[in-house]
């Protein structure tokens, strides 16, 4: 039987943090293992042939961490767009980053702009990092523009369709499959309008450790569900 392969696989990169302690080094060591790991699921994804990956990157509850954590995180982020975007070019990626702007620095907003565009037309695969990134935000950012829409009627009940249209990503479709690493059965504020017909597959392995073998078998697994909605 031929796999299928899912079109959007998004993915909830979690463990870094555990990662590094079993390994005694800081939590940032892990998100750097992350960082690589990352490129490596990534050009994995291409080979596959997956047209959408979105990553959970940084979450609107991600400032609570310490305060070196998240500057850690942000330098991470930052270069990883700088040293990567020419190997995103020549692998055909096109990146977006998907979140709300507000607490980001005017230096990241614009190198994460200016990485878009340079990648804007490349068509092997959709990069999607979600960044600054609330599923709830996402929704109450959504139903304000659709309030502050003057051409529509007021007081017109609002379809799901209409809702859809105004998510941050509409020209995407919804992921298939949802990956969680680390052994957490939590979505925590995930595409929470994008996933509802999602098929789950949660993994011990923590994400520094999730190489090509833990996609394909993430894939298998998928393969086997019998998607009813
Ligand atoms: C969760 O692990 C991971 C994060 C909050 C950050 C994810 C970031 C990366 C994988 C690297 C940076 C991304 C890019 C796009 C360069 P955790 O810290 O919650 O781990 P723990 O639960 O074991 O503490």
């Amino acid at each position: 039987m031929e796999l299928k392969i899912p079109k959007h696989i998004a993915i909830i990169m979690d463990g870094n943090g555990r990662w590094a302690k079993n390994k005694g080094k800081i939590r940032l060591e892990g998100h750097r293992a992350g960082a690589a790991n990352l490129e490596r699921i990534l050009e994995e994804s291409i080979k596959l042939g997956v047209k959408y990956l979105t990553v959970y990157a940084f979450s609107t509850e991600n400032w609570k961490r310490p305060e070196m954590e998240v500057k850690g995180l942000m330098e991470l982020f930052s270069g990883f767009l700088s040293s990567k975007k020419k190997t995103m070019k020549k692998q055909g990626i096109k990146l977006l980053v998907t979140g709300s702007k507000e607490g980001v620095s005017d230096s990241l907003l614009k190198k994460i702009e200016e990485t878009e565009k340079y990648l804007e037309n490349e068509n092997n695969i959709v990069f999607n990092i979600a960044f600054n990134y609330g599923g709830r935000k996402e929704i109450t950012d959504a139903i304000n523009k659709i309030l502050a829409d003057e051409k529509r009627e007021p007081g017109k009940p609002v379809t799901e369709e209409e809702v859809a249209k105004y998510m941050y990503r509409p020209d995407i479709p919804d992921p298939e499959l949802v990956i969680r690493t680390s052994g957490e059965f939590r979505i925590s504020n995930f595409l929470l309008w994008e996933i509802a017909y999602s098929e789950f597959y949660i993994t011990d392995k923590y994400w520094p450790d999730f190489d090509e073998k833990e996609l394909e078998k993430a894939i298998l697994s998928f393969n086997k569900r019998d998607r009813r909605y």
